[in-house]
């Protein structure tokens, strides 16, 4: 098990799905965490759960760079220090193309998947410094890599946010601080009901209905859960990654490899699929043209 014994940590957006589960890795592994968070009551939650000496909660919007500076004061205040950063709010942001280019929805679009992660990044450093060194973790996303996940402004932040990783990973390393992005694919959590503006309560069942049908979509035959990216997350928070700079870590349950049919065998392809002939039709036509040959 992945070890953060003495370290603490700050996890945004922890209040829900993946930062939530989060929190309790961190915790189990070790680690007192700052959770930060919109959602006051889940994050008053979590700090019963956990108890006082191992969570904080501090609400703090993290498109608010004065509530972004004091959130990392608050670790040094609270627990003494910080080591680790995990920059994961976000929401889908706004859903419009090129074509509608709406550019309130782009400007807060990219303030809380971007801009954040930048800034947050920056008030971590000085006391990241005064440790000795620390580890960044960015919540990026497969959007980053292929089209058909998200909406276009999401997906061109999450890109930046992950190449962000790459070059505050070399700017910072002087400073023996990691920084690096993971990609998760499609993890059940309320982002895609409060993406579509249900409030939250709604989007929390969505979550639930995300977790029974996503399975198919993907290698492994399941949807993501929160803990998947957790523990990669505290992976790279923790000295065993100590080698492990700039990386970008796609952690998808394979739907990222290729398209369905090159992983599910019922599927017929690409060009079967254009001629409009299902698998058991082309099995029916070799058959028939083997048999030809051979008489
Ligand atoms: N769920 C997925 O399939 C998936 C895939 C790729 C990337 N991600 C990313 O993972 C991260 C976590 O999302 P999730 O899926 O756990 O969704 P979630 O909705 O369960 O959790 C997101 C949390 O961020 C908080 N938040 C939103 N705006 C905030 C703000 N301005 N300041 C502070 N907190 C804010 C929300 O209150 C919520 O608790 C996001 O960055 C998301 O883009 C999710």
């Amino acid at each position: 098990m992945t070890d953060l014994t003495g370290k603490v940590a700050v996890i945004t957006g922890a209040a829900s799905g993946i930062g939530a589960s989060g929190v309790e890795v961190f915790v189990e592994a070790g680690a007192q965490v700052v959770a930060a968070d919109l959602q006051d009551d889940k994050g008053a939650a979590l700090v019963a759960r956990f108890g006082e000496d191992k969570v904080a909660y501090q609400h703090c919007d993290v498109t608010d760079m004065k509530a972004l500076e004091a959130l990392m004061q608050s670790a040094v205040d609270t627990f003494g220090g910080l080591d680790i950063l995990w920059n994961n709010a976000g929401s889908g942001g706004t859903s419009s193309s090129v074509e509608e280019l709406d550019l309130d929805g782009y400007s807060f679009t990219m303030d809380l998947l971007l801009k954040s992660v930048f800034a947050g990044t920056h008030f971590a450093v000085p006391h990241m410094k005064a440790r000795g060194g620390g580890s960044v973790i960015n919540t990026s996303s497969i959007s980053a890599v292929c089209a058909g996940y998200a909406p276009i402004t999401y997906s061109v932040a999450k890109k930046a946010v992950a190449h962000f990783s790459k070059l505050a990973a070399a700017e910072l390393s002087k400073h023996q601080i990691r920084v690096n992005a993971i990609l998760p694919g499609f993890i059940a959590t309320s982002i895609f009901g409060a993406s579509l503006g249900l409030p939250r309560e709604q989007a929390d069942q969505m979550a639930e209905m995300v977790a029974q049908a996503g399975g198919a979509m993907q290698p492994v035959g399941r949807t993501g859960k929160g803990e998947d990216i957790a523990n990669m997350a505290a992976f790279l928070s923790s000295d065993a990654a100590g080698f492990v700079t700039g990386g970008e870590f796609v952690v998808d349950g394979g739907i990222t490899v290729g398209p369905p049919h090159s992983w599910n065998e019922q599927l017929g392809g690409p060009i079967l699929d254009a001629l409009g002939i299902t698998p058991e039709q082309a099995e029916q036509m070799a058959e028939a043209m083997r048999g030809g040959q051979g008489s």
